[in-house]
């Protein structure tokens, strides 16, 4: 199977922080960013594999700013490494200032996509090769990350995570 590029899956999502997607404060809705997280992820592991995709775990979401009603949200989700019939994705997200246009980073998550055939079952996946210095250092720490969604999903047994283990030796 040919492998790709983490740039051949990029998928960009805009989005206004609208009245019904805000909390009583006037703040975006956690699970709202989730939602257009989830959607702009699975364009992007579908790009990479060109099958359907299914989300297997949302591993990492920080809400570490409030966005604020009326701004204007841009997703990037790009895969990171791809596995056998999974796939990393890394989700980076900013706010527009409408005054200025000044972006601002606020958030970033990390979705596991599985590549399923019409019955659901999992199917393989192209590899990746990362290029830039981001994209090596995301697909070094795919490994890590998929073990530790494997442990707290019941998965995979401690003892057989070899990444995890060798970062406290
Ligand atoms: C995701 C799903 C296809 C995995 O099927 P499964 O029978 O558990 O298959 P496997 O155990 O062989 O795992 C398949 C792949 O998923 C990965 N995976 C499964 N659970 C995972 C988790 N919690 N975190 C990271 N990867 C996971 C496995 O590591 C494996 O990857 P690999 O093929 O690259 O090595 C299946 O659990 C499913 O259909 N889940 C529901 C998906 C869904 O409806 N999503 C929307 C939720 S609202």
């Amino acid at each position: 199977m040919k492998t790709k590029k983490p740039g051949d899956s990029v998928a960009i999502n805009t989005e206004i922080v609208l009245p019904n997607d805000t909390n009583v404060l006037g703040n975006l809705m956690g699970g709202r960013l989730l939602h257009w997280m989830d959607i702009c992820a699975a364009v992007a592991a579908h790009r990479h594999c060109s099958r359907v995709v299914v989300t297997a775990s949302v591993n990492n979401v920080s809400f570490n700013q409030p966005i604020r009603l009326g701004e204007i949200v841009t997703l990037q989700a790009k895969v990171s490494r791809a596995f056998t019939s999974s796939m990393e994705v890394f989700i980076d997200v900013w706010v527009e200032n409408n005054t200025t246009g000044e972006k601002r980073k606020c958030n970033e998550a990390i979705y596991t996509f599985v590549a399923v055939d019409q019955m659901g079952n999992p199917i393989n996946v192209p590899g990746i090769i990362p290029e830039s210095d981001e994209e090596k250092q995301r697909f070094d720490g795919a490994l890590r990350r998929r073990q530790l969604s494997l442990i707290l999903a019941g998965k995979m047994k401690p003892a057989e995570a070899t990444e995890l283990k060798a970062l406290f030796s």
